[in-house]
């Protein structure tokens, strides 16, 4: 099946008289807050002040509230987060960072980007995610980091895996693009690391109308060096005391979050209420549902499933107008890209056995009930 078949744009309605069901419709989002969204536009606009202005300011800090870490910096996109976290610690040519095979490929880019090489651990049969047991035959005396990415939404086994990065004097960067929201242990993830980093791109279950991302922080240190690689590695403009970046969050973009981070309890929240319905219509059938962690709440970014004949069902539900995802159809190390790039991966039994079953289903917090119950009757109707 080509990567193209695996996109919501595949709908068929011309089999269907029913209205199509995206996987993730933002159309309805902006129906709710279009007019504040519209508003807070139009008070950015005559202010003169597009780039790290006030409201980028105000954002951060009400961001910091949110994630419960003393320092939030806006940034231009959560592939730009995880670079610029990578050089705040200081990691370039010869370092090794550990990071898993499943997730997108940004991760492993910004490694890239730093010189540094790309080290895979396999991933845990039941939450997808970083397997901590792994870790420490992963470790070089090269080793730097680890990037545990908290796939779909589901936390990362976060206490193991800062316990061996302690033990080994390894910086933790948390790649939150999927799980803004999501509780480990009584906090949200992405404090638990050194840094973490999140991306706003507008399909995130918090996302801005164009790219944006962020880096937390509890270390003041690594704040100050983040916020001066994000400008051109000046504190006095014009002053430039490091190779930095540009790589600056917009003022609308701030403007924007601003107005909808106030509405994002309530989203994970329907969103949680959306994975309880699916769970309960799919618990006879024979697919895997998302693993109830314990001890951790998932934020639900993706309801991923396990489907056997994964692509089947896949082209059943477009023919039926039902949007499903396939994320990511391709492992990191199997890429194009990385064909001759340098990484080391060691053996990744699992990563390798689930590409070929994840299928997103439909979920965003507009999805309406009867249109959840339409998604589980149609996969019903494959199985039986
Ligand atoms: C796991 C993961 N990491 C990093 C990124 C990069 O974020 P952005 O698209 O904002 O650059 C994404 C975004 O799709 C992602 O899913």
């Amino acid at each position: 099946m080509s990567e193209a078949l695996h996109t919501n744009t595949v709908i068929d309605t011309s089999t269907t008289s029913l209205s199509p069901i995206l996987a993730e419709d933002l159309t309805r989002q902006f129906e709710h807050i279009g007019d504040e969204v519209r508003a807070a536009i139009e008070r950015v606009l005559p202010g003169g002040s597009y780039v790290l202005g006030p409201e980028l300011v105000a954002f951060e800090q009400e961001y910091a509230a949110f994630c419960g870490t003393p320092y939030a910096i806006g940034v231009s996109n959560g592939t730009d987060a995880l670079q610029l976290a990578l050089a705040a610690c200081g990691i370039g040519a010869g370092d090794e960072v550990i990071t898993v095979p499943n997730t997108y490929i940004a991760t492993v880019f910004a490694i890239t980007y730093q010189g540094a090489l790309p080290v895979f651990v396999d991933v845990l049969p039941d939450t997808y995610n970083m397997n901590p047991d792994l870790l420490e035959a992963a470790i070089t005396g090269r080793t730097r980091a680890i990037i545990p990415v908290h796939m779909y939404g589901q936390p990362c086994d976060m206490r193991p895996i800062m316990d061996i990065a302690r033990k080994h004097g390894l910086r933790v960067i948390e790649d939150v693009a999927h799980a803004h929201g999501a509780y480990y242990q009584g906090a949200l993830v992405g404090s638990f690391g050194d840094l973490g980093c999140f991306s706003f791109y507008p399909k995130k279950t918090f996302g801005a109308l164009g790219d944006a991302g962020a880096i937390v922080t509890s270390d003041a240190e690594l704040n100050d060096r983040a916020r001066q690689l994000r400008y051109m590695g000046q504190k006095v403009k014009h002053y430039h005391e490091m190779i930095g970046y540009q790589k600056r969050m917009d003022e609308i973009q701030a403007a924007i979050l601003r107005v909808k981070l106030p509405y994002l309890r309530g989203w994970l929240a329907r969103r949680q209420q959306i994975a309880a319905r699916y769970d309960e219509l799919l618990a006879d059938l024979p697919v895997i549902r998302p693993y109830a962690a314990p001890e951790r709440t998932h934020s639900y970014y993706l309801y991923t499933i396990l489907a056997p004949r994964r692509d089947e069902l896949f082209a059943y539900l477009a023919r039926r107008g039902i949007g499903s995802q396939v994320i990511y159809p391709v492992l990191v190390p199997d890429q194009g890209a990385y064909r001759d790039q340098p990484l080391r991966s060691s053996s990744i039994p699992v990563a390798r056995s689930l590409v070929g079953q994840i299928l997103s289903l439909p979920i965003f917090p507009e999805l309406r009930d009867d249109e959840i119950e339409r998604v589980a009757a149609a996969i019903r109707a494959f199985y039986l």
